[in-house]
Protein backbone atom coordinates (compact mmCIF):
# COMPACT_ATOMS: atom_id res chain seq x y z
CA UNK A 1 0.00 0.00 0.00
CA UNK A 2 1.33 3.74 -0.90
CA UNK A 3 -1.22 5.26 1.02
CA UNK A 4 -1.75 6.44 4.79
CA UNK A 5 -5.88 6.21 5.30
CA UNK A 6 -5.94 4.48 8.82
CA UNK A 7 -3.92 3.29 11.87
CA UNK A 8 -5.20 0.21 11.83
CA UNK A 9 -3.28 -0.72 8.40
CA UNK A 10 0.07 -0.09 10.43
CA UNK A 11 1.68 -3.24 12.03
CA UNK A 12 3.95 -2.08 15.43
CA UNK A 13 7.15 -2.13 13.68
CA UNK A 14 5.96 0.42 10.70
CA UNK A 15 4.11 2.57 13.33
CA UNK A 16 7.72 2.74 15.23
CA UNK A 17 9.40 3.30 11.94
CA UNK A 18 7.68 6.05 11.40
CA UNK A 19 8.03 8.03 14.69
CA UNK A 20 11.84 7.16 14.43
CA UNK A 21 11.90 8.66 11.31
CA UNK A 22 9.86 11.66 12.64
CA UNK A 23 13.06 11.71 15.37
CA UNK A 24 14.88 12.45 12.37
CA UNK A 25 12.81 14.79 11.22
CA UNK A 26 13.10 16.61 14.58
CA UNK A 27 16.15 16.56 14.70
CA UNK A 28 16.41 18.71 10.71
CA UNK A 29 13.36 21.06 12.66
CA UNK A 30 15.91 22.37 15.17
CA UNK A 31 18.74 23.18 12.61
CA UNK A 32 19.64 26.71 11.28
CA UNK A 33 18.74 25.77 7.55
CA UNK A 34 15.55 23.33 8.46
CA UNK A 35 15.68 22.17 4.82
CA UNK A 36 16.09 18.69 3.43
CA UNK A 37 16.66 18.50 -0.50
CA UNK A 38 14.26 14.44 -0.16
CA UNK A 39 11.03 15.57 -1.83
CA UNK A 40 12.48 18.09 -4.36
CA UNK A 41 10.40 18.12 -8.13
CA UNK A 42 7.68 16.46 -5.91
CA UNK A 43 3.97 18.02 -5.88
CA UNK A 44 2.26 17.92 -2.69
CA UNK A 45 -1.54 18.80 -2.88
CA UNK A 46 -3.26 19.89 -0.01
CA UNK A 47 -6.93 19.04 -0.64
CA UNK A 48 -9.23 20.28 2.65
CA UNK A 49 -13.14 20.29 2.23
CA UNK A 50 -13.58 20.86 5.44
CA UNK A 51 -11.75 23.74 7.69
CA UNK A 52 -8.62 22.97 9.32
CA UNK A 53 -5.62 25.37 11.27
CA UNK A 54 -3.09 22.64 12.70
CA UNK A 55 -3.41 19.61 10.25
CA UNK A 56 -2.96 22.07 7.15
CA UNK A 57 -0.37 24.59 7.79
CA UNK A 58 1.69 21.57 9.41
CA UNK A 59 1.83 19.68 6.24
CA UNK A 60 2.60 22.71 4.24
CA UNK A 61 4.71 23.38 6.43
CA UNK A 62 6.24 19.71 6.35
CA UNK A 63 6.06 19.28 2.62
CA UNK A 64 8.23 22.53 2.08
CA UNK A 65 10.52 21.38 4.69
CA UNK A 66 11.17 18.38 2.56
CA UNK A 67 11.41 20.75 -0.31
CA UNK A 68 8.24 19.49 -2.76
CA UNK A 69 5.92 22.37 -4.22
CA UNK A 70 2.97 22.62 -2.30
CA UNK A 71 -0.73 23.52 -3.91
CA UNK A 72 -3.27 24.28 -1.42
CA UNK A 73 -6.85 23.57 -1.93
CA UNK A 74 -9.53 24.43 -0.17
CA UNK A 75 -13.65 23.88 -1.32
CA UNK A 76 -14.29 27.14 -0.14
CA UNK A 77 -13.93 29.29 -3.20
CA UNK A 78 -13.69 26.72 -5.66
CA UNK A 79 -15.61 25.17 -8.01
CA UNK A 80 -16.93 22.83 -5.99
CA UNK A 81 -19.84 25.93 -4.78
CA UNK A 82 -20.72 25.11 -8.18
CA UNK A 83 -21.23 21.27 -7.59
CA UNK A 84 -17.94 20.12 -9.14
CA UNK A 85 -17.79 16.55 -7.83
CA UNK A 86 -15.00 14.33 -5.87
CA UNK A 87 -13.56 12.64 -8.72
CA UNK A 88 -13.69 15.48 -10.96
CA UNK A 89 -11.76 18.09 -8.46
CA UNK A 90 -9.36 15.26 -8.06
CA UNK A 91 -8.36 14.87 -11.56
CA UNK A 92 -7.98 18.10 -12.10
CA UNK A 93 -5.76 18.57 -9.63
CA UNK A 94 -3.59 15.36 -10.90
CA UNK A 95 -3.73 16.79 -13.82
CA UNK A 96 -1.55 19.22 -12.86
CA UNK A 97 0.75 16.71 -11.22
CA UNK A 98 0.23 15.76 -7.71
CA UNK A 99 2.41 12.81 -6.22
CA UNK A 100 0.87 13.04 -3.10
CA UNK A 101 -2.83 14.26 -2.26
CA UNK A 102 -3.49 14.93 1.86
CA UNK A 103 -7.37 14.83 1.71
CA UNK A 104 -9.37 16.14 4.36
CA UNK A 105 -13.16 16.08 3.87
CA UNK A 106 -16.26 15.41 5.56
CA UNK A 107 -17.29 11.88 4.47
CA UNK A 108 -15.70 8.92 6.14
CA UNK A 109 -14.52 7.30 3.80
CA UNK A 110 -13.51 9.47 1.13
CA UNK A 111 -9.56 9.12 1.38
CA UNK A 112 -10.03 5.83 0.97
CA UNK A 113 -12.49 6.01 -2.55
CA UNK A 114 -9.15 8.76 -3.63
CA UNK A 115 -7.14 5.77 -3.05
CA UNK A 116 -9.11 2.71 -4.79
CA UNK A 117 -11.38 4.76 -7.36
CA UNK A 118 -8.26 4.48 -9.98
CA UNK A 119 -9.21 8.43 -10.71
CA UNK A 120 -5.97 9.28 -9.57
CA UNK A 121 -2.39 7.90 -9.46
CA UNK A 122 -0.75 9.62 -6.15
CA UNK A 123 -0.30 8.59 -2.36
CA UNK A 124 -3.41 9.48 -0.49
CA UNK A 125 -2.91 10.68 3.19
CA UNK A 126 -6.44 11.34 5.48
CA UNK A 127 -6.44 14.13 7.04
CA UNK A 128 -9.45 13.43 8.95
CA UNK A 129 -12.63 11.70 6.76
CA UNK A 130 -15.75 12.55 8.49
CA UNK A 131 -16.23 10.44 11.84
CA UNK A 132 -13.93 8.20 10.72
CA UNK A 133 -10.12 8.48 11.24
CA UNK A 134 -7.29 11.22 11.51
CA UNK A 135 -4.15 8.59 11.46
CA UNK A 136 -1.29 11.84 11.13
CA UNK A 137 -3.21 13.25 14.55
CA UNK A 138 -2.20 9.80 16.33
CA UNK A 139 1.11 9.39 15.01
CA UNK A 140 1.83 12.97 16.54
CA UNK A 141 -0.23 12.08 19.51
CA UNK A 142 1.97 8.85 19.92
CA UNK A 143 5.11 10.93 18.95
CA UNK A 144 4.66 13.24 21.63
CA UNK A 145 3.58 10.95 24.53
CA UNK A 146 6.69 8.37 23.33
CA UNK A 147 8.93 11.96 24.09
CA UNK A 148 7.57 13.07 27.25
CA UNK A 149 7.88 9.53 28.68
CA UNK A 150 11.27 8.61 27.06
CA UNK A 151 12.72 11.39 25.90
CA UNK A 152 16.25 10.84 24.14
CA UNK A 153 15.88 7.41 24.53
CA UNK A 154 12.46 7.69 22.25
CA UNK A 155 13.74 5.61 19.41
CA UNK A 156 13.03 2.01 18.59
CA UNK A 157 10.27 2.17 21.45
CA UNK A 158 6.89 1.33 21.58
CA UNK A 159 4.13 2.50 24.22
CA UNK A 160 4.35 -0.77 26.04
CA UNK A 161 2.82 -0.45 29.60
CA UNK A 162 1.33 3.33 28.72
CA UNK A 163 -2.16 3.97 29.84
CA UNK A 164 -4.32 6.27 28.22
CA UNK A 165 -7.44 8.11 29.02
CA UNK A 166 -9.61 9.29 25.96
CA UNK A 167 -12.28 11.37 27.74
CA UNK A 168 -15.14 13.12 25.97
CA UNK A 169 -17.36 13.15 22.84
CA UNK A 170 -15.73 9.87 21.44
CA UNK A 171 -19.01 9.54 19.32
CA UNK A 172 -17.96 11.71 16.53
CA UNK A 173 -14.17 11.35 17.20
CA UNK A 174 -12.09 10.65 14.70
CA UNK A 175 -9.12 11.08 16.60
CA UNK A 176 -10.43 9.13 19.39
CA UNK A 177 -11.01 6.10 16.60
CA UNK A 178 -7.35 6.27 15.12
CA UNK A 179 -5.76 6.71 18.81
CA UNK A 180 -7.46 3.83 20.07
CA UNK A 181 -6.55 1.44 16.87
CA UNK A 182 -2.58 2.86 16.70
CA UNK A 183 -2.02 3.44 20.76
CA UNK A 184 -3.08 -0.24 21.37
CA UNK A 185 -0.88 -1.58 18.53
CA UNK A 186 1.66 0.24 19.93
CA UNK A 187 1.08 -1.56 23.50
CA UNK A 188 -0.99 1.31 25.35
CA UNK A 189 -3.85 0.39 27.38
CA UNK A 190 -6.49 2.97 26.47
CA UNK A 191 -9.53 3.84 28.39
CA UNK A 192 -12.60 5.86 26.98
CA UNK A 193 -14.45 7.95 29.23
CA UNK A 194 -17.62 9.75 27.80
CA UNK A 195 -20.99 10.29 28.77
CA UNK A 196 -23.00 7.29 27.68
CA UNK A 197 -24.65 9.63 24.59
CA UNK A 198 -21.47 10.18 23.46
CA UNK A 199 -20.25 6.56 22.72
CA UNK A 200 -20.67 5.30 19.59
CA UNK A 201 -22.45 2.03 18.87
CA UNK A 202 -20.42 -1.29 19.05
CA UNK A 203 -17.76 0.65 20.94
CA UNK A 204 -17.55 -2.79 23.50
CA UNK A 205 -15.18 -3.82 20.88
CA UNK A 206 -12.84 -1.84 20.56
CA UNK A 207 -9.67 -2.62 22.26
CA UNK A 208 -10.46 -0.11 25.07
CA UNK A 209 -12.32 -0.01 28.74
CA UNK A 210 -15.02 2.31 28.86
CA UNK A 211 -16.30 4.61 32.03
CA UNK A 212 -19.19 6.90 31.96
CA UNK A 213 -17.65 8.52 35.32
CA UNK A 214 -14.87 10.72 34.94
CA UNK A 215 -13.27 11.39 38.86
CA UNK A 216 -13.15 7.60 39.27
CA UNK A 217 -11.66 6.79 36.31
CA UNK A 218 -8.95 9.32 37.61
CA UNK A 219 -8.60 7.89 40.64
CA UNK A 220 -7.11 5.38 38.75
CA UNK A 221 -3.27 6.20 37.68
CA UNK A 222 -2.85 7.18 34.17
CA UNK A 223 0.26 8.30 32.11
CA UNK A 224 -2.09 10.56 29.52
CA UNK A 225 -5.36 12.35 29.97
CA UNK A 226 -6.58 13.30 26.64
CA UNK A 227 -9.22 15.76 26.56
CA UNK A 228 -11.40 15.87 22.83
CA UNK A 229 -13.43 18.47 21.67
CA UNK A 230 -16.91 18.58 21.79
CA UNK A 231 -18.26 18.91 18.27
CA UNK A 232 -21.41 20.90 19.16
CA UNK A 233 -21.83 21.96 15.77
CA UNK A 234 -23.40 17.80 15.69
CA UNK A 235 -25.54 18.29 18.10
CA UNK A 236 -29.12 19.37 18.98
CA UNK A 237 -29.84 22.14 21.53
CA UNK A 238 -31.72 18.97 23.51
CA UNK A 239 -28.81 16.94 23.67
CA UNK A 240 -27.50 15.49 27.10
CA UNK A 241 -25.43 16.50 28.68
CA UNK A 242 -25.90 20.17 27.84
CA UNK A 243 -22.78 22.21 28.17
CA UNK A 244 -22.80 22.77 32.22
CA UNK A 245 -23.62 19.40 32.60
CA UNK A 246 -20.92 18.17 30.48
CA UNK A 247 -18.04 21.08 32.24
CA UNK A 248 -19.28 19.87 35.56
CA UNK A 249 -19.10 16.03 35.18
CA UNK A 250 -16.57 15.49 32.22
CA UNK A 251 -14.76 18.80 31.60
CA UNK A 252 -11.12 18.65 33.16
CA UNK A 253 -10.72 21.38 35.14
CA UNK A 254 -8.41 22.88 37.92
CA UNK A 255 -9.11 20.52 40.76
CA UNK A 256 -9.64 17.77 38.52
CA UNK A 257 -5.78 18.86 37.18
CA UNK A 258 -4.93 19.00 40.34
CA UNK A 259 -5.58 15.12 41.16
CA UNK A 260 -3.28 13.60 38.54
CA UNK A 261 -0.37 12.07 39.57
CA UNK A 262 3.14 13.90 39.60
CA UNK A 263 4.39 13.05 35.42
CA UNK A 264 0.84 12.91 33.60
CA UNK A 265 0.56 14.87 30.76
CA UNK A 266 -3.12 16.65 29.55
CA UNK A 267 -3.07 16.37 25.82
CA UNK A 268 -5.87 17.76 23.40
CA UNK A 269 -6.04 17.43 19.73
CA UNK A 270 -7.49 20.94 19.68
CA UNK A 271 -9.07 23.28 18.36
CA UNK A 272 -9.87 23.56 22.08
CA UNK A 273 -12.99 24.55 23.89
CA UNK A 274 -11.52 26.34 26.70
CA UNK A 275 -13.83 26.55 30.37
CA UNK A 276 -15.85 23.62 28.54
CA UNK A 277 -13.73 20.42 27.76
CA UNK A 278 -10.62 21.63 29.38
CA UNK A 279 -10.18 24.59 31.30
CA UNK A 280 -7.43 27.79 30.65
CA UNK A 281 -5.54 26.47 33.68
CA UNK A 282 -5.55 22.40 32.61
CA UNK A 283 -4.72 23.77 28.86
CA UNK A 284 -2.00 26.39 29.82
CA UNK A 285 -0.21 23.98 32.56
CA UNK A 286 3.02 22.50 32.54
CA UNK A 287 1.43 19.51 32.53
CA UNK A 288 -0.22 20.07 29.21
CA UNK A 289 1.70 19.25 25.46
CA UNK A 290 -0.88 20.92 23.49
CA UNK A 291 1.86 23.38 21.80
CA UNK A 292 4.19 20.20 21.55
CA UNK A 293 1.54 18.69 19.82
CA UNK A 294 1.41 20.94 17.42
CA UNK A 295 5.33 21.15 16.65
CA UNK A 296 5.32 17.20 16.66
CA UNK A 297 3.00 17.24 13.75
CA UNK A 298 5.50 18.83 11.64
CA UNK A 299 8.11 16.39 12.09
CA UNK A 300 5.52 13.22 11.82
CA UNK A 301 3.87 14.53 8.16
CA UNK A 302 7.27 15.17 7.26
CA UNK A 303 8.05 11.43 8.00
CA UNK A 304 5.05 10.30 6.49
CA UNK A 305 5.51 12.35 3.62
CA UNK A 306 8.56 11.18 3.43
CA UNK A 307 8.39 7.36 3.71
CA UNK A 308 5.20 7.95 0.92
CA UNK A 309 7.14 9.70 -1.87
CA UNK A 310 11.10 9.19 -1.37
CA UNK A 311 10.76 5.49 -2.31
CA UNK A 312 11.36 4.37 1.28
CA UNK A 313 7.91 2.70 1.90
CA UNK A 314 9.49 0.68 4.42
CA UNK A 315 7.02 2.79 7.46
CA UNK A 316 3.95 2.31 5.61
CA UNK A 317 2.48 -1.30 4.63
N1 LIG B 1 -6.28 18.60 15.37
C1 LIG B 1 -6.76 19.05 14.19
O1 LIG B 1 -7.07 18.27 13.28
O2 LIG B 1 -6.88 20.41 14.11
P1 LIG B 1 -7.34 21.21 12.81
O3 LIG B 1 -8.82 20.89 12.61
O4 LIG B 1 -7.10 22.66 13.13
O5 LIG B 1 -6.55 20.71 11.66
Amino acid sequence: MRHLLSTRDLTRDAAVNILDVAEDMAEVSTREVKKLPALRSKTVVNLFFEDSTRTRISFEAAAKRLSADVINFSAKGSSVSKGESLKDTAQTLAAIGADAVVVRHGASGAPQTLATSGWIDAGIVNAGDGTHEHPTQALLDAFTIRRRLHGAASRGRDLDGVTVTIVGDVLHSRVARSNVWLLTTLGAQVRLVAPPTLLPVGVSSWPATVSYDLDSSLEQATDVVMMLRVQSERMHAAFFPNAREYSRWWGLDDARLAQLGEGSIVMHPGPMNRGFEISSGAADSKASTVLEQVSNGVSVRMAVLYLLLSGEREGLA
